[in-house]
Order: C-alpha cells, then structure tokens, then sequence
C-alpha cells in the first residue's frame, strides 16, 4: 500500500518505520525538518528500541521517504495516518489544533486531485471529534464518496513501541457504520480487529489510558498505606494479582449498579478513614463513596424522568441470589420513589422478610420500615399495574418475565441484561 504519515513524533515514526519494514510504501510528512531529515536518511528521530533498524530497512529497500510538502505525500499515496499530536490546553481541554491543520491540509490537496483517499485518525481524540471533521471541513469530500474516515486508537507504549505495533494489547477500528472494514483497510488492519463507531473507538483509547492511570494511582494509594502500617505493599500488591477471579479480570469492569452490600460501601469507609487518620492523602480512594454516590443519584434521576405510572422493582438485594439488603442502591431507590406518590411494588424471590435477621433486619426495618407492604409474593402482582418495570438484577427468568411483560410496560435495563430487549415492552438501558 502506498501511505502517507502526518506527525512523525512517537507514534507517526514508529508507524512508518514498522509499516515500511513490513512492505508498504510509506510517506512521512512533518512540520519538523530535522525529523524529515533524519528519516531521508535512514536514521530514526526518535529514541525506541528497534526502531533504527526498522527505518534502515524500510530506507534501504527504497519504501521510506519523508516531506514537509503534504500536497506531495497525498499525491503519492492512497491512505493517510495522521499521528500529530493532541496536546492539552491550559484548562486541561483538548487541543485539536494539528489535527485540524493536517485534515484541512489533506483535504485542500485531495479536492485538486481525482482520486479517492482513506483517511485514518490515530492521535488521540474525544468521543464526537472524528465526526466532527467527517462532518465538517471534510464534509464535502465525505459525501462526494472520495474520502473515506477512520478512527484507529494506538496503544503502544513508549520503550516498547516496536514490539507493541507488531502485537498489539487491543484492536479496534472506528468506522462511520461501526460495522464495515473499508475494502482497502483490510490488508492493513488484519481480521482480528473490533470494528466499532467512530465513537466507540474513541472512548475506548481514554477507557483504557483512565484504567492505566487508575491502577498506577490505586497500587501506589495501597503503598503509601501499607508503608504507613508497617509492612511491605509491594509484596501485598504481588498477591493481589494473583487473583485474575476478581481482581485483574473483566469482573467488576461492567457498567450497571452502584456497589452495595454488607462489605464494599463498609471496607471503602473504613479504609479511607485509616488513611485520614494517618495523615495520609489517598484521594483515588477518597473519591470511590461519593463516585458511588453520584452514580446512584444519577439512577434515581433516571427513573423519576420514566414514566409516570406505578413502578415495580425487579431485585431489592444489592445482587441476585442473596437476601442482603444492607446499602442495597435498590432500596434508596424505593425510598426516593414513595414521596412522589408513585406506587412501588418490590419483587425479589430471595428475599423471605421472616428470614431476615441481624443488621440485615435491623438496616431495612429502619431505612425503609413498610418495605414488606410494598413486597409481592408473585412476579405478576409487581409488574401486573406498573408502568416502569425497573430490572436491578436476574433474580427472575426471562421467560418468566415475558409471562407478564406487555407492551404497555417500560423496562429499565439496569445492570445489562441483554435479554431483556426481547420483551415487547420498550426497553431502555441506563447507561446505553
Ligand atoms: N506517545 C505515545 O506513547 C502515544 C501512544 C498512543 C497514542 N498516542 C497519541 O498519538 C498522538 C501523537 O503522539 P506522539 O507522542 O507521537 O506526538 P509527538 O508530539 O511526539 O509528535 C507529533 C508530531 O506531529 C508533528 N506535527 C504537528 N503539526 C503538524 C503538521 N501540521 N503537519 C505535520 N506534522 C505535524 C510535530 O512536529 C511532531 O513531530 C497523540 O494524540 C497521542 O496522544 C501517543
């Protein structure tokens, strides 16, 4: 393929040196005539290992050449990768100035040029930015059929970029559809790739850099901790990754339900309040109540905004299969309902009010004391004269749901509970 790289810093050189030693015919173009230079000669502008041998080799085989003229590389080539960079501002906003400077740029060369051109965005960029310049000073270009964009996130790291272009952790392409590798990227991208929306493609670059950043900050709030208490967090830390059941594994990593229950909401405080009284600042750690907090607010605007009508509450428990109702975000649910005057009914198979004993019992009787007037023995008696059918958990079939579901009723996905969207009712997700 003949391609053309915009921004030869990290990314744009590495890409280049990669691509070319992998066969492409490659164009570098960069405001920045050292780097242009060191590229014409072979030799690499940055620092990363592997990546000297790779130019020399791309160069010598007569696929590498660099320019600051754009008009020229978009005259040579059919795929262009923009890598520039998308710095920060003052206030923290994005700055998408040289994105927009090298979209303006290919677009002002491609109108004076018959042919069509694919135009890949690999710089960093907030969800809406890639359709934004599709739909905007490229518009024209778009919908004349001869520019086709793209939104490719780069993952690699810095010390191993080579070997992280080569392997990537993750692939995905954003693409208008969300569905359709373009024909002339299939060569490229390989099979296996996740093809996604534009804007899929974009959250998902700063989902996976936040998560980074997270762990960092997570690990070194548990150090600062442990150092206080006296021990070693390292090694502490070493034996929290030996759990990939829940600790590094896609549990817990589902958007859905604020945590609840009789251990999360009490450990998280009672940690916090250690490092406080430590004199030590774990702000990551701080945060995780009221980010709970917020995200159950948020919960609850959402079913005061649906509907009208009764509502019946599928799972009071803070998950299914248990009768644990302690800082269960159901039950602030139904206690934010009952002064609006909207009838709440509760269906929770596992819950036996009878059975309830301890701070269990004791929890409940005091936050929400008629809570087993509200509570039916029968799915059909909930969900029967409600408008708002609101799914916290599976604490029922779908197939028993579907006895009772009509399409009169609203279902409100909490958890992610795809099945659900079977139901002839209207279907809504909470956070999708
Ligand atoms: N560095 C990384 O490890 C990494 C990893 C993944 C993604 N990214 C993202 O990739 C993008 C590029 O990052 P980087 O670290 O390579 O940036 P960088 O600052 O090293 O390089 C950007 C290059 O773009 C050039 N440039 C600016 N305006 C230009 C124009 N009009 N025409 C041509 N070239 C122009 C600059 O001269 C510079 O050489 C950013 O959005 C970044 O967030 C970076």
């Amino acid at each position: 393929m003949k391609i053309s790289i915009f921004g030869l810093g990290y990314v744009g050189a590495v890409t280049m040196g990669c691509l070319s030693r992998n066969g492409h015919h490659v164009i570098g173009v960069d405001v920045n005539e050292e780097k242009v230079a060191a590229l014409r000669k072979g030799t690499s502008p940055i620092v990363e290992p592997g990546l000297a041998e790779a130019i020399a080799e791309g160069q010598a085989a007569g696929r590498l050449d660099a320019v600051t003229d754009h008009d020229d590389a978009i005259r040579r080539s059919d795929v262009s990768i923009v890598c520039v960079g998308t710095p920060s501002r003052d206030n923290g906003d994005l700055d998408l100035q040289y994105v927009e400077t090298v979209a303006g740029q290919i677009a002002e060369s491609l109108r004076g040029l018959d042919k069509h051109h694919t135009l890949i965005f690999r710089s960093t960029m907030l969800p809406g930015s890639t359709r934004g310049l599709a739909e905007g000073l490229l518009r024209d270009l778009v919908e004349a059929g001869r520019l086709t964009v793209c939104f490719y996130p780069e993952f690699l790291r810095e010390g191993t970029a080579v070997r992280d272009f080569e392997h990537p952790s993750i692939a995905a392409l954003g693409t208008r559809d969300g569905c359709t590798v373009p024909e002339e990227l299939a060569e490229l991208v390989g099979d296996d790739i996740a093809i996604v929306t534009w804007e899929s493609a974009e959250l998902l670059k700063y989902a996976c850099n936040s998560f980074h950043a997270v762990k960092v900050a997570f690990a070194n709030e548990i150090g600062r901790v442990g150092k206080k208490a006296g021990l070693n967090a390292a090694a502490v830390m070493e034996l929290f990754c030996r759990d990939t059941v829940l600790n590094l594994s896609p549990y817990y990593l589902r958007p859905g339900n604020p945590f609840g229950g009789s251990c999360l909401p009490k450990d998280v405080r009672a940690l916090n309040r250690f490092a406080v009284q430590s004199g030590l600042s774990t702000p990551l750690i701080g945060s995780l109540m009221q980010s709970n907090r917020d995200h159950a607010d948020a919960l609850q605007r959402v079913i005061r905004r649906t509907g009208s009508g009764d509502v019946a509450i599928i799972g009071l428990a803070f998950k299914h299969n248990t009768d644990d109702l302690r800082e269960s975000p159901m039950v602030d649910v139904v206690r934010d309902l009952i002064p609006s005057g909207r009838k709440v009914r509760i269906y929770d198979p596992a819950l036996k009010p009878e059975k309830l004993t301890g701070s269990n019992r004791a929890q409940i009787r005091e936050k929400l004391p008629g809570f087993t007037d509200l509570l039916c023995n029968r799915l059909d008696e909930a969900v029967g004269p409600a408008e708002l059918v609101v799914a916290a958990h599976p604490c029922v079939g779908i197939d028993e749901l579907r006895t009772c579901i009509t399409s009169r009723h609203i279902v409100l996905d909490v958890n992610g509970w795809p099945a659900l969207k079977e139901l002839p009712s209207r279907y809504d997700g909470f956070l999708w």
